[in-house]
């Protein structure tokens, strides 16, 4: 491996003189991997095929991972003695082989939520041979936001699992953003006081945006027992990415301090950074420390060897002081030192360091010209900084940059915000975006990845973009969907296959600039102002909904295969629901407008009853349940005491985030509970509230609604403690079959259908200024 670095090293040079974007992203690759020996990563590799399917695996697998093998592949041959041998670069290329097996020899796939195959006792394993090689030198996973809204209350075994579905993705790339326990340290031995320090922590689901310096103390106190056993979970989730030969990139100084570093340094030149999301104090305006004061190397190089010290390192860290908000001055030559001074601050610790940055900034602000982010980008030698193109599938960012001004990056498919559920996004704009800007002229794209703020939704486009991601050519979607279909559940059923042909022509063909993120109006708070609207053809989804349920007896019962089928099924009778209900409210407000009281009071009906189907079909499936997301909140707490922190931080962040409803239903999910004590609620205030209007001929006063709704529903139910049950109630398929005949029989109704003529706006894009995201 020094070898390769020397060669890259020297290829690096000639660079200057030819241009090879591949050597840049093999040399980066080279240079932050892990040292973990073959040894470890073959057994680590051995031991995860293990989990995967079962303890017979040695019969049938045997590993070995060789470095002399090209970086970032695998080959898979049949050994006389009946086994298979896949053979790996590292210990992530060789569980990249295994999917490969698994997917495409045996055709058994597995998700998120499924990472155990059964196979057959008396198995004999077929004789492939096969070769492989990433086209990507990197295979990046992780937003700062996914650990918040995702990962937050995980413990070891939902880490095991993930990790082994990374590697067998091929991801070798991730962050570990945990350093709260680290800042204590330094903050103590810079003289703050525990007050001063506690102050500062968010609280436990509010920790992404404290360490980006969105904000400060909203949620905490952070216990610190929490802060420790943090730390030792992310100990344990590095030794084991590690082991794998993942590379792990480390949170570096960003800038942001508590307050009260301005009482111990007072001469430091400090800005406090801007009010964020109408955050009031003291939870808003982070103090930031100016790069270019020497107070900003002197924290940012204790930090970071404490850091390193923890954690260990693989070269890379991550900085984004500029995470929405803006640098202070819009000078070129300000942007220029500030750059250099954080890379600085890692250099002195690391001379080998990479700063991964997120091009997230350049994308959010107005501040960002090309000028400003050349000279950023350029303040640090070539290869020091890698890029990640955060949004690649909408708002691309390389393109104006001119490929990052030289610096590699890497291609990323976001997908969400907030983690919402919802069926959405933009498969075709993957493949052909990989391709595009991995074959783009004098480009320096060296990787993909994957960006989503939550994950739990869209399994489908993330598997697509990682598979993508390993390869060459550019994938066929027909193709790739009919496969996804028939190694998801097992069986080549023409109506499975039809399911997935039809969400891939309906929910996943977007292309427009839209931010058409996965928020509804039945998730949002009621008013009279919302305009939905649709890019595609709903009478597709609903069709796919038909063909799901008739395919039932098809799906095989063994390797939890049903079990995946009723996830999808509730996932798409959700998305039918949620779109019938955006079809009652453009009703319901025409029928408004024109002061029609019966039409009015027969939607509110129908608008209620579908909330009382949306609970009843979340409430089956397992992966929908708001007591899971409270009860793994609450087993998070170091104490019985300290649950209620918990359970309030759980509660907030799906619903008012924040003190006063500052980013409203920005991480809602449509979950049973949610459903019948939240949304459901809120709208029948809302349509009570409408009626008595009309009825008593006086306008609807919304400004007295939202007065009520905040202070009766909203806020209020950051503090409630009900519990809800952790197990399904019910039959996932009775139920979706009941939902879909009860209204396909309203769609023969004539007085629904007279009262319900309005259709849902479809349009590419929407209207602009009528949505108020
Ligand atoms: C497997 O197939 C390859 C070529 O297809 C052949 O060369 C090899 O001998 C076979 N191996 C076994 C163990 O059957
Ligand atoms: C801050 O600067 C003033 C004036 O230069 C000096 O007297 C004082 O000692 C400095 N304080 C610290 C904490 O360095
Ligand atoms: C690529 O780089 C070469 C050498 O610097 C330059 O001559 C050429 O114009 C560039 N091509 C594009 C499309 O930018
Ligand atoms: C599925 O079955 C059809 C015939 O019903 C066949 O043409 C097709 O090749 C099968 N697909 C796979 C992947 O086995
Ligand atoms: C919508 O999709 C359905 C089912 O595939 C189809 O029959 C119908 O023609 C489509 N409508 C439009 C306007 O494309
Ligand atoms: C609407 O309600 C608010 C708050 O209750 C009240 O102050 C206001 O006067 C009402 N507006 C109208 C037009 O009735
Ligand atoms: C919720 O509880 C917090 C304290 O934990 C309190 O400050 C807040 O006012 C309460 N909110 C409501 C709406 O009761
Ligand atoms: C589903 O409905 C069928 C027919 O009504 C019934 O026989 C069956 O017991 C139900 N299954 C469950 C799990 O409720």
């Amino acid at each position: 491996m020094v070898g390769r670095i020397k060669l890259c090293a020297l290829l690096t040079f000639v660079y200057f003189l030819t241009l090879t974007k591949c050597d840049l992203g093999t040399d980066l690759a080279a240079r932050i991997a892990p040292d973990t020996s073959p040894d470890v990563q073959e057994d680590a590799a051995k031991q995860l095929i293990q989990r995967v399917i079962g303890l017979r695996a040695s019969q049938w697998f045997q590993v070995e991972v060789n470095r002399i093998l090209d970086p970032s592949s695998y080959q898979i041959s049949r050994l006389d003695n009946g086994k298979v041998l896949i053979t790996g670069s590292n210990g992530v290329s060789v569980c990249k082989g295994f999917h490969y097996y698994l997917k495409f020899v045996l055709k058994k796939d597995f998700d998120w939520f499924k990472t155990h195959i059964e196979l057959p006792e008396d198995w004999d394993p077929p004789n492939v041979t096969h070769r492989s090689k990433s086209s990507s030198p990197l295979i990046y996973y992780q937003n700062p936001c996914v650990w918040s809204y995702s990962f937050v209350w995980w413990q070891f075994d939902e880490w095991r699992r993930h990790i082994d579905w990374m590697a067998m993705m091929g991801i070798n790339l991730v962050i570990a953003p945990n350093q709260e326990t680290i800042w204590q340290d330094v903050y103590t031995e810079l003289g703050l006081t525990p007050q001063e320090i506690e102050a500062h922590f968010a609280g436990p689901a509010f920790q992404a945006w404290q360490r980006m310096g969105n904000l400060r103390s909203w949620g905490g106190p952070l216990p610190p027992a929490h802060r420790q056993l943090q730390q030792l979970l992310q100990q344990r989730i590095l030794a084991a990415q590690r082991e794998l030969g993942m590379s792990v990139a480390l949170p570096a100084f960003s800038g942001y301090v508590p307050t009260a570093m301005r009482r111990v340094f007072p001469n430091a030149s400090f800005t406090q950074s801007d009010r964020w999301n109408h955050f009031p104090d003291p939870y808003c305006c982070v103090l930031f420390v100016e790069p270019q004061d020497p107070l900003f190397q002197q924290v940012g190089a204790m930090f970071l060897r404490r850091v390193i010290q923890v954690y260990g390192s693989n070269h890379i860290y991550f900085s984004d002081p500029f995470n929405e908000m803006m640098p202070r001055v819009r000078e070129p030559n300000y942007v220029r030192y500030t750059a250099k001074a954080i890379y600085n601050s890692m250099q002195v610790v690391d001379a080998d360091a990479v700063w991964l940055i997120q091009g997230w900034m350049f994308l959010k602000s107005v501040y960002w010209t090309n000028d400003l982010i050349e000279a950023y980008l350029t303040a640090v030698p070539r290869g020091r900084i890698l890029a990640l193109d955060l949004q690649s599938e909408q708002f691309p960012q390389y393109e104006r940059t001119h490929s990052y001004y030289g610096q590699p990056f890497v291609w990323c498919m976001l997908n969400n915000f907030g983690g919402n559920l919802g069926l959405f996004g933009s498969a075709q704009l993957i493949p052909s975006g990989i391709i595009a800007a991995r074959s783009m002229p004098n480009g320096s794209m060296v990787g993909v990845g994957i960006t989503p703020e939550g994950i739990g939704q869209n399994y489908a486009l993330f598997a697509l973009t990682l598979e993508q991601a390993w390869s060459p050519d550019e994938l066929q979607l027909e193709d790739w969907f009919e496969y996804f279909a028939l190694t998801r559940y097992g069986v080549n059923d023409t109506r499975l296959s039809q399911v997935w042909q039809l969400l891939r022509e309906s929910v996943y063909s977007f292309q427009g600039r839209e931010r058409m993120r996965g928020k509804y109006t039945l998730n949002k708070r009621p008013s009279l102002h919302h305009y939905p609207w649709v890019w595609y053809n709903v009478t597709m989804v609903y069709e796919a909904w038909r063909l799901m349920l008739e395919a039932k007896e098809t799906v095989p019962l063994n390797d939890n295969r049903r079990a995946i089928y009723e996830h999808d099924l509730v996932d798409i009778t959700r998305q039918c629901l949620q779109l019938s209900f955006d079809r009652f409210y453009v009703n319901l407000k025409s029928a408004c407008r024109h002061k029609q009281l019966n039409r009015v009071e027969y939607l509110a009906g129908k608008l209620l009853e579908l909330f009382a189907d949306m609970e009843r079909i979340l409430a089956s499936g397992e992966h929908y349940l708001l007591g899971n997301w409270l009860e793994a909140a609450k087993r998070l707490a170091p104490s019985e005491e300290q649950r209620p922190i918990y359970e309030f931080n759980a509660r907030n962040q799906l619903t008012s985030w924040g003190p006063n409803y500052q980013i409203p239903d920005y991480a809602t999910k449509q979950w049973s509970g949610l459903m019948s004590d939240y949304f459901q609620p809120r709208w029948n205030m809302f349509l009570e509230a409408v009626i008595q209007a009309l009825k008593t001929q006086t306008p609807f006063n919304y400004s007295e609604f939202k007065q009520r709704v905040e202070n009766e529903i909203e806020l209020p139910f950051s503090n409630h403690t009900k519990a809800y049950p952790t197990s399904p109630v019910g039959s996932t398929w009775n139920i979706s079959h009941d939902i879909y005949e009860k209204w396909n029989a309203y769609s023969r109704d004539t007085l629904f259908l007279n009262y319900c003529q309005i259709a849902v706006t479809v349009a590419q894009t929407q209207k602009s200024g009528e949505e108020e995201w």
